[in-house]
Parts: structure tokens; C-alpha cells; sequence
């Protein structure tokens, strides 16, 4: 489910997830205008566009998507820059079923604005997180990390690059983990090859800056 640009969607088309008998059955926009739209038609990929305006509440859109997600009976929803924040009741629906890509190292910078709040904190380190999707925003099981270091210099546009660059190689290295079974969620840990997981797999990237 998308609501921008897509280069996420784009990442995850290109990313052969047939070999982990993974395949993007269709993509959802809540924006007729949403970039994401025409690189899914690209692909040959059904879409569809539920604008969250055309509903009088959350829980009725939240409905609308289930109902398309049902139609398409699809195994696992990846959230790629969608920008509504769902129910609890749909969130519910899809437990251990959907994720979702942020740009920070959750739990730090849950929201928005992640890349100015990290460049105002000083901090040296940033990154990306991909995660289950649980009623907390940002909140859910952390599957994996990409970590990059902060520039001195950097700006805030600078930053979102390097980090989308992170974003485009972790999210489908999480979702061929999800599609081959070798992440799930059970009794809300991270099962990662069989174990119980307590620490995300941190991936650290050394890009230029
Ligand atoms: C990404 O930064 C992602 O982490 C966040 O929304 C942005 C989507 O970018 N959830 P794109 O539409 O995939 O280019």
C-alpha cells in the first residue's frame, strides 16, 4: 500500500521475489496522483485507488482496503510510504502479516520528519527499519536495519537519499525472509529461522558522505 513516490514499490518489483515464491499480487494508493500508481502499471500489476477522503471515517476506509485485500486474496501486506495511520481493528486483522519500511533506527524517531530530527540531535548514527505493523505506530517487531553514518555536513535532503538507498536494500531482503518463511510473528516475538529474536539484524552500509 503506497501513497508517493514508490521508489520502495520499485525496489520490491525489481527485486525477484518469484525466487522465494513471492509475488506483489496488486497495489493499493489512497492518491490518485501517487507516482507509485504508474510504476505498478509499468509492471503489469493491478492497482487500485481507495482515497481515504471518499469515506466519513477511518473505520469505514479501513474496511474499504479489506475488502480489496480480500478480493485479491493476498498473503501479506507491505506498507511502502503509505501515509494513513490504520484502526487498531485493521491492524488486528493483518497480525504478523503486514509490514512496513521507516526511516530511522526505531525505536528512535517514530513519526515524521525523521531525517531533520536526527541531523537537530546530532546524532552520528541513522538508518532505516523494517517492521510487523502493530497498533503503535512504528512500533512493531523490528526484523532488520540498515545503519549509515550522519555527515557533518549533511542536509536533510542529503540524509532521506542515503537512507532510501538503505531502504531499497533492506526492505526486499525482509520481505524474501518473509515470502520463504524464515521470519514470522508468534505470541508477538520475531522468529527468525525458528528462534525467538530479541535484537533486529543490523546491516551497517558504509555509503559515501
Ligand atoms: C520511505 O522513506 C519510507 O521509509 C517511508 O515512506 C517513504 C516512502 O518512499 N515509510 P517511497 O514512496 O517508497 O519512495
Amino acid at each position: 500500500m503506497v501513497s508517493g513516490n514508490g521508489s520502495n514499490l520499485q525496489a520490491l518489483i525489481d527485486a525477484d521475489l518469484p525466487l522465494s515464491n513471492g509475488h506483489i499480487v496488486g497495489v493499493i494508493s489512497n492518491r490518485a496522483d501517487a507516482y507509485a500508481l504508474k510504476r505498478a502499471q509499468a509492471a503489469g500489476i493491478a492497482t487500485a485507488i481507495i482515497m481515504h477522503r471518499d469515506y466519513p471515517n477511518r473505520t469505514l476506509f479501513d474496511a474499504a482496503l479489506h475488502q480489496q485485500l480480500l478480493a485479491w486474496q493476498i498473503d501479506y501486506i507491505l506498507l511502502a510510504g503509505f501515509m494513513r495511520i490504520l484502526t487498531p481493528q485493521f491492524v488486528a486483522q493483518w497480525a504478523g502479516r503486514m509490514l512496513n519500511i521507516h526511516p530511522s533506527l526505531l525505536p528512535a524517531y517514530k513519526g515524521l520528519n525523521t531525517h531533520q530530527r536526527v541531523l537537530a540531535s546530532g546524532d552520528r548514527l541513522h538508518g532505516c527499519s523494517v517492521h510487523f505493523v502493530t497498533a503503535e505506530l512504528d512500533g512493531g517487531q523490528i526484523i532488520t536495519q540498515g545503519v549509515l553514518q550522519v555527515g557533518v555536513h549533511d542536509t536533510p535532503e542529503q540524509l532521506a537519499a542515503r537512507v532510501h538507498q538503505l531502504e531499497h536494500q533492506i526492505y526486499p531482503m525482509a520481505v524474501r525472509w518473509l515470502c520463504s518463511g524464515i521470519i514470522s510473528l508468534k505470541n508477538q516475538h520475531l522468529i527468525f529461522n525458528g528462534q525467538s529474536q530479541t535484537q533486529p539484524f543490523q546491516l551497517y552500509f558504509d555509503l559515501n558522505y
